[in-house]
């Protein structure tokens, strides 16, 4: 089949990149020349493990090719994907959807023959229609279908999640759609991959509430880990006495500082949109954002007490491991980091840090930030050691070198990633989240 992929960013480039690797014949398109130039020479606009060798074996192999011209890209083309972004719209958190609209404007325009036209962006309830409207009044004599077909792909596991999805959600309001659908994701039929037809409205629906389950349970776990530091108890045996249960599931119960990244912040936001728009609140999911935006700013508070309280911390210097809002990523967006550097240096706090892939979009963002070549360095003269993100990298550090090179024993382990019995024998003073 032949497929052309609007929108080389994350989201196309690595759909892009897996559907060529699954023998289809694929376009990526993107305005920004610049883009497009680097990615003729395998240079990725963003950092994701495995996804430059996946589009090298894939131009070498002739099934993808790059391009900034969407006219001549959507020629022939059995699918054409919109997979531009849809930042919150300044001020009011409304998804931004200029550039769908902008690209199905386009596409409109320069359609040559009867196509698909597929939302992967993640788009509010309706955008198909919207779609499907624009494509009308352009007046194209061709036949074509809109259907929307959400991305659940998790940053730093992309490319399996991809290839191995725990379903694929496919919104189409027509057979021509759900027909051409299939034969696009027929490659995964093979791997028994849960293909699920609904309607237009209910796919755009599914990826909005999925996120915001999401949320919910890793906000609900937090919130349980500041009442374990009150009574006693331990958030990492609480979440796997109740994630054993299966109704429950074990995943995305881990406590931590708040969730970050492109999507969750996002998505939950437009989702009360939707919910104010269509006069249906959906309440929950607004103590969600409130109660992960606090935590964030919470978190620095919690490290500014390990310093000795607001009197103590001031004139400190702090460590900080870890940047980016996960780990296997450079992206930088909503990150915790970014409200605990601030809060520590509102206090005082000189902070110094080390992140494997975040630090040069983390830098303009804190710039009273020290950022370093190591951990080790990071830490050396350090009163505390927070670790923020929980890389690879952080995991298994030589506890004795952090001793001697740190001013003072001191861990605040916002991840949860170091048993706090082996740090007290270790000689640390220890703060994680939720062991009380
Ligand atoms: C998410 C969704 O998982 C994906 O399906 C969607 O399409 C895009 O958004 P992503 O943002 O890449 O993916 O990261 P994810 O791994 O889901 O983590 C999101 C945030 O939640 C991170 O800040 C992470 O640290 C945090 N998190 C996750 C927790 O704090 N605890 C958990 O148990 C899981």
């Amino acid at each position: 089949m032949k497929i052309a992929m609007v929108g080389s960013g994350y989201v196309g480039l690595v759909s892009g990149a897996c559907f060529a690797d699954f023998g289809h014949e694929v376009v990526c398109v993107d305005k920004d020349d610049a883009k497009i130039a680097a990615l003729e020479k395998n240079i990725m606009p963003i950092y994701e493990p495995g996804l430059a060798e996946l589009v090298a074996s894939n131009v070498r192999g002739g099934r993808l090719t790059f391009s900034n011209d969407l006219g001549s890209a959507i020629k022939g083309a059995d699918a054409i994907f919109i997979a531009v972004g849809t930042p919150s719209r300044r001020g009011d958190g409304h998804a931004d959807l200029t550039f769908v609209y902008q690209v199905a404007r386009e596409i409109g325009e320069k359609l040559s023959g009867p196509a698909v036209v597929v939302t992967k962006s993640t788009v509010p309830v309706g955008t198909g229609d919207a779609v499907e409207r624009i494509l009308t009044e352009s007046g194209t004599p061709h036949r074509f279908a809109v259907v929307s077909n959400p991305e659940f792909l998790r940053e730093g596991a992309a490319i399996s999640d991809f290839k191995r999805p725990d379903r694929i959600v496919i919104g189409a309001e027509d057979e021509f759609g759900r027909e051409v659908m299939r034969d696009v994701y027929r490659p995964l039929f093979l791997n028994k991959a849960p293909i699920l037809f609904t309607g237009r409205r209910t796919s755009e629906l599914i990826k909005y509430a999925g996120n915001a389950f999401l949320a919910t349970k890793i906000t609900f776990i937090n919130e349980m880990a500041d009442l374990c530091e009150r009574v006693g108890a331990d958030v990492q045996d609480v979440a796997r006495g109740i994630g054993l249960d299966n109704r429950i599931g074990s995943k995305f119960l881990h406590a931590g500082p708040g969730y970050g990244g492109s999507c969750f912040p996002k998505d939950t936001l437009a989702l009360l949109k939707t919910a104010e728009d269509f006069d249906s609140p959906v309440r929950i999911v607004e103590a969600v954002v409130k109660v992960n935006d606090s935590r964030k700013r919470a978190m620095g508070r919690k490290v500014i007490e390990a310093l000795g309280g607001a009197e103590g911390a001031r004139g400190k210097k702090v460590a900080m491991l870890g940047l980016t809002f996960k780990p296997n990523t450079d992206d930088m967006r909503d990150s915790p980091a970014i409200a605990i550097a601030q809060a520590l240096d509102d206090a005082g706090v000189a902070i110094a840090a080390y992140d494997p892939e975040g630090m040069d979009l983390a830098a303009p963002m804190m710039p009273f930030v020290t950022m370093t070549g190591s951990p080790y360095e990071a830490i050396e003269g350090a009163d505390a050691v927070v670790i923020v993100t929980e890389w690879d990298a952080f995991r298994a550090l030589d506890l004795d070198r952090v001793k001697t090179l740190a001013k003072a024993p001191v861990l605040i382990d916002l991840r949860n990633v170091y048993d706090p019995a082996d740090m007290a024998q270790a000689g640390f003073a220890y703060t994680g989240v939720g062991r009380g």
